[in-house]
């Protein structure tokens, strides 16, 4: 996959900006603050539907503007298509492919893009929300249909703390039994999410490893494996993500799960359980990744988590044409010149890299590719 333009309307601080780009590696340099991350957060949004550095849309719409448009041509072997996203400071998105208005949702999936970031040290030293948005990110970006998912899991989640915060209101209300209902609709809609996860990092598991491994391939340094597991204070234990009956019995462990914290949700008017509250469990050898690492080694897991995802999504399709775009915004300037030279080494593989730095110098030689100076062709934001 490639995008051969990319044109921004009222996008965070570009009032309308149009760029050719090409295929293999392109480094945008500029002064801090000039609007690299900016330019490269558009394209990630394409393919997320959400910024990698934000959690709501507002910031992305320019300051003082009702909306901001995105819009790339992709191109995916011989065709080609145009996805546009109409970011709405207040009300609905819209989109459109080749100018025909779709469902938001349809654009998920027509500009796969991997956005290494230095946002992306908080999937290792961050809360587990992080942790959670990546897997959840990624297993949309695999199968579009978990968008559904999440969004039916979310509504369930917040239908049952509702009930539960009434029934903490108004004990004798009578809606006990009304709970049985959505214990059921919840543990329905989170195991489908679970089962999800799971199954995800179990494809996932030995590519970070590998990447972890790969970037620290130093013979001094001892070598030690990096573990990802799903980690829950509901026991799965029992269920095999990969049996075919995993979702229906996941279903009944949520189930029997919240029925026995039944007076302590009551109590608390809110739902202790789920994959709300869920974790991707991170270790380098015997040790925490959270807490241990060194600065380095957390940077280079957090690394390795994206290009383990970036791997999957490559191998999903296994055509050549379907690499996602990769996007490396400011990675280098964190990684010792071994691990630039291995991250190079791994990323010229894509179709598409797109890559920031504030300071040239700081990319590493094996890097060849178009260098773009953004103070050349873009005003300072
Ligand atoms: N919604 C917005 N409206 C107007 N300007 C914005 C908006 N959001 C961000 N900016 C501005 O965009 C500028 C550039 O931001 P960006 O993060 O792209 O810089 P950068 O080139 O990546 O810098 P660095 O090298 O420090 O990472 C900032 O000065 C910021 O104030
Ligand atoms: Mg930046």
């Amino acid at each position: 996959m490639w995008v051969s333009r990319l044109a921004l309307r009222d996008f965070r601080s570009y009032e309308s900006f149009d760029l050719d780009l090409e295929r293999g590696v392109t480094t945008f340099v500029a002064p801090n603050g000039w609007g690299k991350t900016n330019l490269v957060e558009a394209i990630g949004y394409l393919s997320r539907l959400r910024s990698h550095r934000v959690p709501q849309d507002l910031p992305l719409v320019r300051a003082g503007r009702e909306q901001a448009i995105v819009s790339a041509r992709v191109h995916r072997g011989e065709r080609h298509v145009t996805a546009e996203v109409t970011i709405k400071a207040k009300g609905a998105n819209r989109a459109r492919i080749n100018r025909s208005g779709v469902r938001v949702r349809e654009i998920l999936g027509l500009v796969p893009c991997v956005v290494f970031a230095p946002e992306d040290l908080g999937l290792v030293k961050g809360d587990p929300g992080e942790r959670r948005d990546w897997l959840d990110s990624l297993l949309v970006a695999r199968n579009p249909r978990f968008a559904g998912v999440l969004v039916d899991s979310d509504k369930a989640l917040r239908q049952r703390n509702a009930l539960l915060k009434s029934l903490k209101a108004h004990p004798d209300s009578g809606l006990e039994g009304t709970l049985d209902i959505w214990d059921r609709a919840f543990a329905e809609a989170a195991a489908a999410l679970v089962v999800g996860r799971r199954r995800l990092l179990t494809d996932l598991a030995p590519h970070i490893d590998e990447h972890f491994s790969g970037l620290a391939a130093d013979a001094r340094e001892v070598r030690r494996e990096a573990v990802a597991r799903y980690s829950s204070r509901i026991d799965y234990s029992a269920v095999d993500p990969e049996d075919d009956d995993a979702v229906a019995r996941t279903v009944d462990v949520i189930v029997e799960a919240i029925v026995s914290r039944r007076a302590k949700e009551i109590d608390r008017g809110l739902t202790l359980v789920g994959p709300q509250r869920d974790d991707v469990e991170l270790l380098i050898g015997q040790t925490p990744a959270k807490g241990y690492a060194s600065h380095g080694e957390s940077w280079s897991l957090a690394l390795a988590l994206q290009l383990a995802g970036w791997n999957l999504l490559r191998s999903d399709s296994g055509h050549p044409d379907d690499q996602p775009i990769l996007v490396l915004d400011d990675v280098f300037a964190e990684l010792d010149t071994g691990r630039r030279r291995r991250l190079a080494h791994i990323v010229a593989q894509a179709e598409q890299v797109l890559i920031t730095a504030a300071v040239g110098s700081e990319i590493p030689q094996e890097l060849v590719g178009r260098t773009v100076d953004l103070t050349e062709v873009s005003p300072a934001a």
